[in-house]
């Protein structure tokens, strides 16, 4: 029953908000854990007076809103952990590591801990930093947030623009029962997005394609000049064939590695959802595509995408582009170089990969591959396994660190 389900949304954003509004109202007892400056301060000082709304659109249909008061809002974990059968992060990944660290003591054993978004690597960080604990606890990492949404009006209002249709996840279950995960967490959402759980974890690194913005910054600004321009230029719908053809063989090295996986590992790695990028755009955007023929006219005729721009910052004469985004800032360390360092395992060579990591890190002023070595000096900023002494695969698959 909803009602005797504890959740605990972890962070303080656009994404805790519609979470924590969305499961309240549907009868959970919600309690929002923000580590971040004085957040709960100032989410607690607005709930003691207000409820939280969330302004739901959807196609075709007038706005709706949703209206609740979460029972906790909150700095201290031990306040918030103990006793909540599922705790979910929705927080930017490079955040994470402060929650697990904040919340690592306090994990009851049948605990389900979710990454919403969870992103490459969430599943490493979750079993060195909950060590003993991660074996008991399960967990899910999904592939995005489950709506496009931000605050309109800080622990009042969120606006949600729009919602996925459906959302993967991977499961790793726990020698702990918990809460069944996919119907608890569909509980908390409501009808959409549907959730669907992906084969395997690795499938779910590997689907995440999180090439495709760094990849997107590199065919727009690798020959920049350094000089300001008038506009933000198009992202998605302002690619060259070039740049297309680039995602496409990020993309076959992703296939690589996951035959790679499946040739070492075939009873205990399924891999058989992984797709090639084109077939995936044709699934996830089939309506709103207008020619499929190729992948390149699957980006630049994808209606979902018109409008979105280069993230840019203001420059004396024009604009530049920003290489702080976390288009490059979380997809390289919590993406790419995840990857580079699952395909260095399975020893399966990604020199694509390794050019977009290497570009990005020098525009980031970040080190991570020094002479194709995944040895520079911020690794320990990113998730790949070998950072937690996942340097197997068998280690990788089990959990229990490579000696
Ligand atoms: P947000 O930018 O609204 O949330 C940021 C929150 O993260 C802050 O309010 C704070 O609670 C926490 N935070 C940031 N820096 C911190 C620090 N140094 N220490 C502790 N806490 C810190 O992010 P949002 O929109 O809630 O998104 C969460 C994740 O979902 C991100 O990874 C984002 O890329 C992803 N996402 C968001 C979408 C959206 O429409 N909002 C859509 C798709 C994905």
């Amino acid at each position: 029953m909803p009602g005797s389900i504890v959740l605990c949304v972890c962070g303080g954003g656009s994404g805790a908000h519609a979470l924590a509004g969305l499961a309240t109202q549907k009868g959970v007892e919600v309690r929002i854990l923000t580590l971040f400056e004085d957040e709960a301060k100032k989410w607690n000082r607005v709930l003691q007076k207000e409820e939280l709304t969330v302004v739901i659109n959807e196609n075709n249909r007038p706005p709706r809103e949703v209206t609740s008061k979460p029972k906790m809002v909150t700095k201290d974990p031990e306040e918030a952990i103990p006793e909540s059968d599922v705790i979910i992060f929705t927080v930017p990944a490079s955040v994470h590591e402060i929650y697990f660290k904040a919340i690592a003591e306090h994990v009851g054993k049948r605990t389900l801990i979710v990454g919403l978004p969870g992103q490459a690597g969430f599943e490493f960080q979750c079993r060195d930093l909950l060590g003993e604990k991660a074996s008991l606890i399960s967990m899910m990492s999904f592939e995005s947030l489950p709506w496009e949404c931000r605050v309109k009006e800080f622990g009042k209002r969120v606006e949600i623009f729009g919602t996925k249709m459906y959302l993967s996840g991977s499961l790793i279950r726990g020698k702990s029962v918990t809460k069944p995960p996919l119907m608890t967490l569909q509980k908390f959402l409501g009808f959409q997005p549907i959730l669907r759980q992906s084969k395997h974890f690795l499938e779910t690194i590997i689907m995440s394609y999180s090439f495709v913005h760094p990849v997107i910054f590199y065919g727009k600004w690798k020959d920049w000049d350094g000089k300001a321009v008038a506009e933000a230029p198009l992202f998605y719908h302002g690619i060259d064939e070039a740049t297309a053809e680039l995602l496409q063989k990020c993309s076959d090295e992703c296939t690589a590695v996951a035959s790679a996986i499946l040739e070492a590992a075939p009873t205990k790695a399924n891999m058989s959802d992984v797709k090639d990028i084109h077939h995936w755009y044709m699934e996830n955007y089939k309506n709103e595509i207008a020619e499929t023929g190729d992948l390149f006219h699957s980006i630049t005729t994808n209606k979902a995408y018109e409008g979105l721009t280069h993230p840019m910052t203001e420059s004396s004469g024009g604009m530049k582009p920003d290489f702080n985004t976390r288009y490059l800032t979380e997809d390289i360390p919590m993406g790419m170089v995840v990857f580079r360092g699952l395909a260095d395992v399975l020893g399966v060579p990604v020199p694509i990969t390794d050019m977009i990591i290497e570009w990005g890190q020098e525009k980031m002023g970040k080190e991570y591959l020094v002479g194709g070595k995944l040895n520079g000096k911020d690794i320990e900023f990113t998730r790949c396994p070998q950072k937690y002494g996942f340097s197997t695969l068998d280690a990788i698959l089990t959990g229990e660190k490579s000696t």
